[in-house]
């Protein structure tokens, strides 16, 4: 890292002889904070830029008000600035192809091209997949016509989940209870089109009950190297009531993902994919999160993502001990298996600081204070997501405003020690949930 560039309170700076390479990463949320907080450990790295990034990254990197969709005018940085490796954090430019048009231009880059960015992109795309390589996943129905689909719920048992095909923020699922709603559903996604053309096609699939995992992995084409696994929650109030969020809080490992969930995820579902993944001629490069549901008769995928999870990624890369650069570099040049991933023997857990409102209206704009309490922290990091610099002042620029987390002994001890670091920082309508990692006590 250069000079001005000091990381603070996140980790020490280090000395790095090696240190090269200039990093470009694309996307603005607390996933990437923990992204570029990672990357500046690495001994390989000089210098890092963010696109559009956010408050937090600015204090470790240098911000370019380019946004993630322009890549005509990422391409043109990256080639005026001699920016060795882009890595791209977003499902939106992957899945509109950015790591196509990297590669056209002879830049390296760190993602899955669009043709295999699709296994996130369309719904319909991953679990056909699923189904013709024999990845246990849910049954279900895909459907273009609304006819068809309101037919077909007539002879379908409720609970049933609709899933729009496309990408839609992470909102395109609705869990119906009656048959009802399941039509009110049908109509919202395929007639008024709630979520645009996500919804010209829709998933209808079974309801699965069990406890969900996310499992993140570096993928070279070939080759899978598990991270360590994690739990998201999704709701935005306590007990999982309120409605679906990008994630309002993480703990890493779960408790639930055991040596036999592992196993059986190894034989059927991780390797199963990245191989039908190349069978399809669509080799996947890159980070594919594992969205897997703990049912009584085994793991079952519920959803793939083609990148890193947020806020999965606050509490996964904290604990990683790998310089992170290299597996990216590994993953693009197609030797992963020579990698050894490894994770520290601990527990990490995040809280996200909210605007309250979130995922509906909120107000923005007001000043954070207490964020230097964490410099010097060891264990502890505040990872920015909607924040901005306002006349020399961080203020509040988003729903997800920061993501607290903290590492213990075991989770028990990570949990309190997040919950007390959430004290540290204010701001006007800051709301958290209460009870990120309760699950852990039931293990
Ligand atoms: P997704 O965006 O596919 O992760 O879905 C959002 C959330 O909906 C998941 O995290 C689950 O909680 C829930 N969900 C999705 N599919 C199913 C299913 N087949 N059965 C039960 N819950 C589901
Ligand atoms: N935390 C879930 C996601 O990143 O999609």
């Amino acid at each position: 890292m250069d000079n001005d560039k000091i990381f603070h309170g996140n980790g020490a700076s280090r000395k790095k002889t090696e240190a090269i390479m200039k990093v470009l990463i694309v996307g603005s949320g607390g996933r990437e904070h923990a992204i570029a907080w990672k990357v500046a450990q690495s001994k390989k790295v000089s210098q890092i830029y963010c696109a559009p990034g956010n408050a937090g990254i600015e204090q470790i990197a240098t911000c370019v008000p380019i946004g993630a969709m322009e890549f005509e005018k990422l391409v043109t940085f990256a080639k005026e600035n001699k920016i060795d490796l882009t890595i791209i954090g977003m499902d939106d430019p992957l899945v509109g192809g950015i790591v196509d048009v990297f590669e056209a231009e002879g830049l390296r880059v760190f993602g899955p091209r669009k043709n295999a960015a699709i296994l996130e992109g369309s719904k319909a795309f991953s679990k056909d997949l699923m189904k013709k390589y024999n990845i246990p996943t849910a049954a279900y129905e895909t459907f273009e016509s609304p006819e068809e689909a309101l037919q077909y719920l007539d002879t379908a048992n409720m609970p049933i989940v609709l899933k729009a095909d496309g990408l839609a923020l992470g909102k395109g699922v609705l869990i119906c209870n009656t048959l009802e709603e399941a039509k009110e559903g049908v109509k919202s996604l395929m007639l008024d089109k709630q979520f645009g053309s996500a919804g010209n096609k829709i998933v209808v699939e079974e309801f699965m009950i069990g406890r969900e995992v996310s499992v993140l992995s570096f993928v070279d084409g070939e080759h899978i190297k598990i991270m360590t696994s994690a739990q998201d929650h999704k709701r935005a109030k306590d007990g999982d009531k309120g409605l679906n969020t990008g994630g309002m809080g993480t703990f890493s490992p779960s408790p639930f993902y055991t040596k036999e969930v592992d196993e059986f995820c190894k034989k059927y579902i991780y390797q199963a994919t990245v191989d039908a993944m190349k069978a399809e001629n669509r080799p996947f490069k890159g980070i594919i999160f594992f969205g897997l549901m703990l049912t009584e008769s085994g793991p079952r995928v519920l959803e793939y993502n083609a990148r890193f999870g947020d806020p999965e990624t606050q509490v996964v890369l904290p604990r990683m001990k790998n310089d992170i650069v290299e597996v990216f570099e590994a993953c693009i040049d197609g030797t992963l298996d020579t990698i050894d991933l490894e994770f520290e023997d601990n527990a990490a857990v995040c809280v996200v600081l909210a605007s309250d409102g979130y995922p509906e209206s909120y107000e923005k704009g007001f000043p954070i204070t207490g964020l230097e309490a964490f410099e010097g922290q060891d264990g502890y990091y505040v990872f920015h997501a909607g924040t901005k610099l306002s006349d020399g002042n961080i203020v509040t620029n988003g729903g997800r405003v920061l993501g607290i987390t903290a590492k213990g002994n075991d989770l028990k001890e990570a949990r309190e020690n997040a919950y007390k670091a959430t004290e540290w920082v204010s701001f006007e309508n800051k709301y958290k949930r209460n009870d990120i990692g309760k699950a852990i006590d039931e293990a």
